[in-house]
């Protein structure tokens, strides 16, 4: 693949938190890339430096050494103007659906604020909805009102309101029932068909991201241990580590088998 092609090419990304005195590298020196479309899965354990991953692309936390680009842009050197239109582009979908949701707001003042804020008169409420396969009957429900899953989906589509070209998402299933999982696994799959959106996803186990990704990296200690297409990595682990989630996920290899037969 051209350089030229991908949304974000990340090198050498290294982040650091200084607490008192002391200096932790959560982030060690990786690199990646994002192609417009794609679906590339960041796998590890807790602590592993994922989410510090999604930081440092959403601007919460700045590299202690490395590049971010986006489109061939480096996002740190970004002024006030390129960081709005970025954070139009680059939208984040979190672990706690529920608690990111205004519990005084339904699910109709969300949205219409959020199509507010961003100015962006790309879609309506409905439409939203409709885009995250929720009916209009929850427009005007509160997040106390519908399930862990009703409310991600209000979260995808409020991330999506500004029209955006990349959902970084941390965990966003981890709180839900392995079905409920599923079905918001395939919603990433959808839009990513009808919007050609591109996803990162951040997610604890192999499972979650097996059947949804291009490409996945396997993450310990804040470095990739592993790296490629999910096919290489689940089928030609290189690393001790990815082989250890492997055999914790022992029906992955057959999951995978499956899949082939079905789609093939
Ligand atoms: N603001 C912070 N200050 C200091 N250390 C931090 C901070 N945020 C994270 N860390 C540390 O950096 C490391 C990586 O954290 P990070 O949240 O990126 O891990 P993670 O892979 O997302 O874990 P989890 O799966 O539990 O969400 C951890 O050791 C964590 O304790
Ligand atoms: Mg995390």
């Amino acid at each position: 693949m051209k350089g030229g092609e991908n949304l974000f090419d990340v090198k050498g990304l290294e982040v650091v938190y200084r607490k008192g005195g002391a200096v932790f590298r959560a982030v060690k020196g990786i690199d990646f890339t994002l192609a417009g479309g794609e679906t590339f899965g960041i796998v590890g354990e807790s602590g592993s430096g994922k989410s510090t991953i999604a930081k440092a692309l959403l601007l919460i936390e700045k590299p202690a050494s490395g590049a971010i680009l986006f489109r061939g842009s480096d996002v740190t050197k970004f002024d006030a103007a390129a960081k709005r239109q970025y954070r139009r582009d680059v939208q984040m979908v979190f672990q706690d659906a529920v608690g990111s949701l205004n519990p005084r707001m339904t699910v109709r003042q969300t949205l219409d604020e959020i199509i507010k804020v961003s100015r962006s008169r790309r879609y309506t409420a409905e439409e939203l909805l409709d885009l995250v396969g929720l009916s209009k009957a929850v427009l005007e429900q509160y997040p106390r009102e519908m399930s862990g899953g009703q409310c991600q989906r209000v979260s995808v589509a409020r991330a999506l309101a500004a029209g955006p070209q990349v959902l970084v998402a941390d965990e966003p299933v981890s709180a839900l029932d392995v079905s409920v999982q599923a079905r918001l696994l395939n919603l990433f799959r959808d839009l990513r068909r009808e919007l050609g959106l591109a996803v990162l996803l951040i997610a604890h186990d192999l499972a979650v991201v097996k059947n949804v990704c291009d490409r996945v990296a396997v993450m310990q200690h804040g470095l990739f241990v592993d790296v490629g297409t999910a096919k290489e990595v689940f089928e030609h682990p290189t690393s001790d580590y990815t082989r250890e989630l492997l055999s914790a996920v022992p029906d992955v290899r057959r999951a995978l088998a499956a899949r082939r037969c079905a789609v093939g």
